[in-house]
């Protein structure tokens, strides 16, 4: 019992994975060592523009990779020394260029300015649960009107062991609708090493609405 105990502290903190502790551990369930396929997708659909790039806790870097050779500017940040040691030599070994931060992206995000896009790979399903208003502050923060947000979460409709947190179209729709349109919602499978079929996730592509030009004089008239 307390030996269990103690195993489960180790990997839980604050409500949240000892991230660290995970990478330095073994490989994590997410890990796949390639870019997510439907990342790939969405880039050959050509729906990015492509500009500077905000990748939200980047893991060992094979997104930000990707995301580098297809001609993003991309900046991209994760709290795990061990993740971005690993990104860094991933990066180097591809010859991709890519600006990494070693930090906690709340405070990344006080200073960083907007980006073109954001994306994140498994970020917003845990953070969700965690501090929701946060992440949302974040996410307004890191953008601007026209800025895109393409998140890849874990999708609610099947039983899978050790898959990703899970969350539901319409919860996807209330909470990100806060600040965006949707520009895409569609199902897609994560790859992960620990499961053949993978697991289902939602591939959610969203754009910081522009205001109509008329608007700004128009409250000024008022
Ligand atoms: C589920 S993993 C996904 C990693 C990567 N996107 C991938 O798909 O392989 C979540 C990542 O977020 C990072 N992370 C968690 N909280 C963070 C924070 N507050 N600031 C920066 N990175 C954070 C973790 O270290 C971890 O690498």
């Amino acid at each position: 019992m307390n030996r269990r105990k103690n195993k489960l502290s180790k990997v839980k903190r604050a409500g949240q994975p000892d991230w660290d502790t995970m990478y330095r551990e073994g490989t994590p369930p997410w890990e796949t060592g390639c870019a997510a396929g439907e990342l790939v997708r969405v880039l050959n659909e050509s729906k990015l523009p492509r500009g500077t790039l905000l990748e939200i806790g980047c893991g060992t870097g094979a997104d930000a990779v990707c995301l580098a050779r297809t001609g993003f500017e991309v900046t991209a940040v994760d709290s795990s020394p061990t993740a971005l040691d690993r990104a860094r030599t991933r990066a180097e070994l591809a010859g991709a260029s890519i600006r990494f931060v070693l930090d906690d992206v709340f405070k990344f995000a006080r200073t960083c300015g907007a980006f073109d896009v954001v994306y994140d790979a498994g970020f917003y399903h845990f953070i969700r649960r965690i501090d929701l208003d946060k992440f949302l502050d974040l996410l307004w923060r890191v953008t601007r009107p026209g800025s895109y947000y393409f998140t890849l979460a874990g999708a609610a409709g099947e039983e899978a062991e050790d898959g990703p947190p899970q969350v539901s179209d319409e919860e996807i729709r209330l909470e990100l609708g806060r600040l965006f349109e949707c520009v895409h919602l569609r199902p897609f499978r994560f790859e992960s090493p620990r499961r053949l079929e993978g697991y289902l996730g939602w591939s959610c592509l969203m754009r910081r609405p522009i205001p109509p030009c008329g608007m700004f004089r128009s409250n000024l008239e008022q």
